[in-house]
């Protein structure tokens, strides 16, 4: 008899009744008669996670994305089992857990507000085609609710209504909407009621989450296999669901060298080295701050890497010396695909350790890239990265190169339809191996990896610095990152602006765009407003393919490179200020840009705005993002700020009209902010300086700001030699106090500071430092409310007449 072997098609399946529960330390298990597990871990208070099973047993826990530095550890938990469900509570939360369907309920413990709901639940269906299960999870939407994050979407910062995809692609000349692109960042913020919370599923197969699109009330995530395993962090504040996530997959390791956070210079390709030294030289002569300048693909001989193009670049040690000698850090790209040509010595040892990816029948794949073919390494395996991060040893401590930039690593493919891997790729996975459908979002993440690594054991004692396309979640603590291959149009700086907030929103703030747009060619005026636009995000860097013309500072009219002068110049005096928010975001993963929805939740009017951010805590940034403007309407949130430009102070709260020339670009400062500066310096570390320019601006009332600084490179700020200062302004009408607090060890270089009071609304008649009475006379420079006093001061008074 011929047994029929199709198998049953179930369509979607669901938890039935629960039949057990068990607690173990910080775990919670509740076990279903149909054999699923939900397995509850309270990580803290405010963050628990959710993994499910539905067979009986889970298998072995592994992440890439959570890192093993994360806080856990919670005040309370208590559990009771009633009627109809099981309730837990710690000191944040209570929980639900429904005896009939497995399904959960989320409130907030001080309140009993509701906050996130199953609304199916947890379902799944069985993967014919693969085996395993497609996961799913779908919840209940509010009304009013907003939903933020996810990465690199090309979208409204509000994902409300829509649907998304993610799987790392490499996504030339993509557009507004364009999904998937290169990240996979599966986190996202809900806002409701003024309470916000957020959702990271922490599963790597193609995931796709509906925002209420494909139905109003319902917002769902689903992948393509693996677990249904996500973790819910309770804000209630945006910023602290951003934190909280950022600490459980990761701050930055280290401090970014301070020149990395200047302006970078690149274009495919600048060569040979004479082109490269014109244009380092002209960036001197122009006096244009430039911190690094890139090599693209054409550095190598025929794209191998770790090679140099002889006829290009014979002596890169002395090339990037020189460039070294001039201020300039070279950065060079290195691409996943090895050359398949057996005289390549990387090529050789890959395949002779067997370090190569292979097809699932065992032989390697091989793929098509800028060499040629290719084969590629599987850095999901512990030797191989090892051994990538030791490739770096000639470039990085020999030739003196400072930076490492990871492309394709999506990895893609060309001359393929999917652009990437086959399906059937076998990875290591750090010991769980895997198909590529597993492996394939964090496959760039684990490439930049062992990037990082590489980077940092050679140009120890200095900091490591990485650029990376693909990313998964947490690879923020390895490198930075930008937005891929955009396109020169307005369109396109609108979509600059929104990714670099939703990557910071996501946890990832060292981001930036290509200024200038990659495709294509900006004119004068769009360049101008990208730069001005480009000085605020934290990676800057201008990048072009070079098909369409030059795109350097100087390369539209004289008018646009004094424009493109000035705010470059900008961002080198505001430096201080970047790098304290810097220390910060390692610090407590405060994120370095905030949208408007995250500086003020409860002002409803910030939910759906998507072109003002905030950089850092003080700075209030809109960028004209559209041509032949005089200024623009804009979002000013709530409370008193200064139009930087004129110190006009404007009340917030509402929309309002800027003036901003081809010239300008609408600023504002936070009232009572001190923001630090730094004279203009053609690249970090030309000059010594002795003096910081705080500008205070006037509040009456309480406003800190801080100051962080350390030697720049190096690690000796992680034994406390580093200096933060913290500045306490009290402003009333008749005086203004400012009081320092002093931590770390660090011996500053600078030795005073210069005080800008801008808006002080009386006329100054004394001061006292520590108590001391000074003639104003005599620490007053260029008149009237500008002075020089010693930095170590603890208590500054400024007294009206
Ligand atoms: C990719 C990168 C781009 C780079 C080019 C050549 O398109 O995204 O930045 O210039 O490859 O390496």
């Amino acid at each position: 008899m011929i047994t029929n072997t199709e198998l049953e098609k179930k369509g979607n399946l669901y938890p039935s009744k629960v039949i057990g529960f068990k607690k173990d330390v910080d775990k919670l298990y509740f076990s279903t008669d149909n054999d699923v597990i939900l397995q509850v871990t309270v990580v803290r208070d405010s963050v628990l996670r959710f993994r499910y099973t539905t067979t009986g047993n889970f298998k072995k826990d592994f992440s890439y994305a959570i890192t093993k530095y994360a806080g856990t550890g919670y005040n309370k938990l208590e559990i009771k089992e009633e009627a109809t469900f099981y309730t837990f509570t710690t000191a944040k939360l209570i929980c639900n857990i429904n005896k009939a369907d497995l399904k959960v309920s989320i409130y907030d413990a001080k309140d009993n507000t509701l906050i996130n709901k199953d609304e199916l639940g947890f379902h799944w269906e069985e993967s014919y085609e693969y085996g395993g299960n497609i996961v799913k999870m779908s919840k209940t939407s509010h009304d009013g609710e907003s939903y933020y994050g996810l990465g690199d979407k090309p979208e409204h910062l509000n994902m409300k209504g829509k649907r998304f995809e993610n799987w790392v692609t490499d996504s030339y000349a993509y557009g507004k909407s364009t999904d998937p692109l290169y990240k996979d960042i599966p986190f996202y913020t809900g806002l409701h009621h003024s309470k916000a919370y957020g959702i990271f599923f922490d599963n790597t197969f193609r995931s796709f989450f509906d925002f209420a699109n494909e139905r109003r009330n319902v917002t769902s995530f689903w992948a393509q296999g693996g677990e249904m395993n996500y973790y819910f962090i309770y804000g209630p504040k945006v910023e602290d669901v951003v934190v909280n996530y950022t600490d459980l997959t990761g701050k930055p390791h280290q401090m970014p060298p301070l020149w990395a956070l200047g302006y970078h210079q690149c274009k495919w390709s600048y060569y040979p080295e004479s082109k490269v030294k014109e244009i380092t030289s002209k960036f001197r002569e122009l006096k244009i701050p430039c911190d690094a300048i890139y090599l693209d693909i054409d550095y190598m001989e025929g794209f191998r890497c770790f090679t140099w193009s002889k006829e290009h670049f014979p002596d890169p040690k002395r090339m990037v010396k020189e460039l070294a000698d001039d201020g300039f850090k070279t950065v060079v790209i290195i691409d996943p695909g090895i050359k398949v040509d057996k005289d390549d010595p990387v090529y050789q040892e890959g395949l002779e350790k067997d370090y190569f990816c292979k097809r699932a029948d065992g032989p390697p794949m091989k793929g098509k890239v800028w060499p040629g073919e290719c084969y590629f390494p599987d850095y999901t395996k512990p030797e191989v990265r090892e051994w990538w991060a030791s490739l770096f040893k000639e470039l990085i401590e020999d030739i003196g190169v400072k930076g490492v930039w990871n492309d394709m690593n999506e990895p893609a493919v060309m001359d393929v339809p999917n652009k990437t891997f086959p399906d059937d790729v076998r990875h290591d996975y750090d010991g769980n191996p895997c198909s590529h459908r597993k492996a394939h979002n964090v496959y760039g993440m684990q490439m930049a990896r062992a990037t990082y690594h590489g980077v940092k054991k050679f140009a120890y004692p200095k900091r490591p610095f990485v650029i990376t396309r693909a990313a998964y979640s947490g690879t923020q603590r390895y490198t930075s990152s930008w937005t891929g291959d955009n396109v020169a149009t307005w369109e396109h700086l609108w979509i600059a602006n929104v990714q670099a907030q939703r990557m910071a929103m996501s946890g990832f703030s060292f981001i930036g765009s290509d200024i200038g747009g990659f495709a294509e060619q900006p004119n004068a005026e769009l360049y101008a407003r990208w730069i001005q636009l480009g000085v605020f995000h934290p990676f800057c860097r201008t990048h072009s393919s070079g098909d369409h013309g030059d795109q350097e500072p100087w390369a539209f009219d004289i008018d646009v490179t004094d424009i493109v002068r000035k705010f470059i110049e900008l961002r080198y005096k505001l430096l201080p200020y970047l790098y304290t928010a810097f220390w910060n975001h390692i610090q407590d993963g405060t994120p370095l840009l905030k949208s408007l929805v995250m500086y003020d939740q409860e002002d409803v009017h910030t939910h759906y705005r998507t072109d003002e951010f905030m950089f850092g805590n003080k700075i209030l940034v809109c960028p004209i993002i559209e041509p032949n403007a005089k200024g623009r309407r804009m979002y000013i949130p709530r409370g008193n700020w200064y139009n930087y430009w004129t110190n006009e102070v404007v009340k917030g709260g509402k929309e309002i009209w800027v003036d901003a020339d081809i010239d300008s670009m609408p600023l504002f400062v936070k009232e009572g902010a001190i923001i630090p500066k730094y004279p203009v310096q053609q690249y970090v570390g030309e000059k010594e300086i002795n003096e910081i320019t705080l500008d205070i601006y006037y509040k009456k009332g309480k406003e800190n700001s801080q100051l962080f600084d350390d030697d720049h490179d190096g690690y000796d700020y992680t034994k406390g030699r580093y200096s933060l200062r913290t500045f306490k302004l009290v402003g009333k009408e008749k005086g203004l106090i400012i009081q320092q607090h002093k931590a770390g060890k660090f011996i500053t270089n600078y030795k005073t500071f210069k005080l800008k009071l801008h808006g002080l609304p009386f006329k100054i008649s004394k001061i006292q430092v520590d108590n001391e009475e000074i003639l104003f006379e005599k620490v007053k420079v260029n008149g009237d409310n500008t002075l020089i006093i010693d930095k170590d001061f603890t208590q500054l008074h400024i007294i009206s007449a």
